[in-house]
């Protein structure tokens, strides 16, 4: 179990992300990214219910016994801000941008393990969050070179938007994920149960989110507006990725989980070449100012490309 959910996090991670990034730049109608929040959590805690069958048993678990419910609002309300801020990033930054900068939430995951679960690393373990440091500054001082990406709707882009939403999003994941953990070492509650209890919090404080950020627009245009399959296979993978840390959570602990997730770094990479015809490993040309923000020659599809290649490159 311990080593297919890591396996299988790596592959759901990666598509996750170059999905979200692909329906999130789609010319046309854009889909309300806080009811795909909510639709997610929907469907994490609907699957929970079926896994255990355990209706009768929730009455009990998390009415009667409402502290201990009570416990799940604090990572569920992070993982709901995180949730949302995640769209805010994708849309805002390359999906390779964001993969990279992402990783900060390993850090981030092992400073609030030291200070929650007492854990101790050793020095080879901070010498290899200090590389990780390193290398997400690397990227960033490059983007700033080369510029932010000119990929499809570049001109609504904020690269500074997006940057600040995947920092506050890894600040998060470090916090709501070690919360997490804390609370489902620290009894006997099944995976199931406290995801239940997760879920529940997760769809109301989505809901709230989603009426503050977009309500009128979400009423006057349908919850479900700009919904397509696609669009539902990304909110699939999020619900089935959620319920993927969870178990990786209970059988390993949030650090591992980083470094398996950073793995699919690699498996986006390859995909991308695939799917895109990206070239990893092209350095940037000589000769690209500052003043050239979004007009990266490396990033540039060749002239004779077509609409739909030309787009594709641009990923
Ligand atoms: O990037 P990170 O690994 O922090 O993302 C964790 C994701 O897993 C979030 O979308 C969160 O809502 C979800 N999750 C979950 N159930 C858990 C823990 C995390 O659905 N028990």
């Amino acid at each position: 179990m311990f080593y297919i959910s890591l396996a299988v996090l790596v592959v759901q991670n990666a598509s996750l992300i170059l999905s979200i990034r692909y329906v999130r730049t789609l010319p046309g109608e854009r889909f309300f990214a806080t009811t795909a929040v909510v639709m997610a959590e929907l469907l994490k805690g609907a699957t929970c219910l079926l896994v255990k069958q355990f209706a009768l048993f929730l009455y009990d678990a998390v009415v009667v016994q409402y502290v201990d419910t009570l416990k799940l609002a604090v990572p569920s309300l992070i993982y709901t801000l995180q949730n949302n801020l995640q769209y805010v990033a994708i849309s805002n930054l390359p999906a390779a941008t964001f993969q990279v900068t992402y990783q900060l939430k390993i850090l981030t995951t092992a400073v609030f393990s030291v200070l929650m679960l007492r854990k101790s690393l050793s020095r080879l373990q901070w010498v290899s969050l200090l590389l990780l440091f390193t290398g997400v500054a690397v990227v960033q001082v490059e983007q700033g070179q080369v510029g932010g990406g000119s990929s499809p709707g570049a001109a609504q882009q904020s690269y500074a938007v997006g940057l600040v939403a995947v920092v506050v999003s890894c600040l998060s994941s470090g916090l709501a994920g070690v919360y997490f953990e804390k609370i489902l070492k620290g009894s006997s509650a099944s995976v199931w149960l406290r995801n239940v209890q997760l879920g529940i919090f997760g769809t109301l404080l989505g809901l709230l989110g989603m009426w503050w950020a977009e309500g009128a627009a979400v009423a006057a245009q349908g919850f479900f507006h700009g919904y397509s399959p696609l669009v539902w296979g990304v909110i699939l993978n999020q619900a089935f990725g959620g319920l993927l840390v969870a178990v990786v959570v209970k059988y390993a602990d949030n650090i591992l989980k980083g470094f398996a997730t950073s793995l699919s770094i690699v498996a986006s990479t390859v995909a991308s070449m695939y799917l895109f015809g990206r070239q990893p490993f092209l350095p940037p040309r000589r000769g690209c100012g500052r003043s050239q923000r979004g007009q990266s020659p490396s990033l540039k599809p060749p002239v004779l490309m077509g609409g739909t290649q030309a787009r594709a490159a641009q990923y």
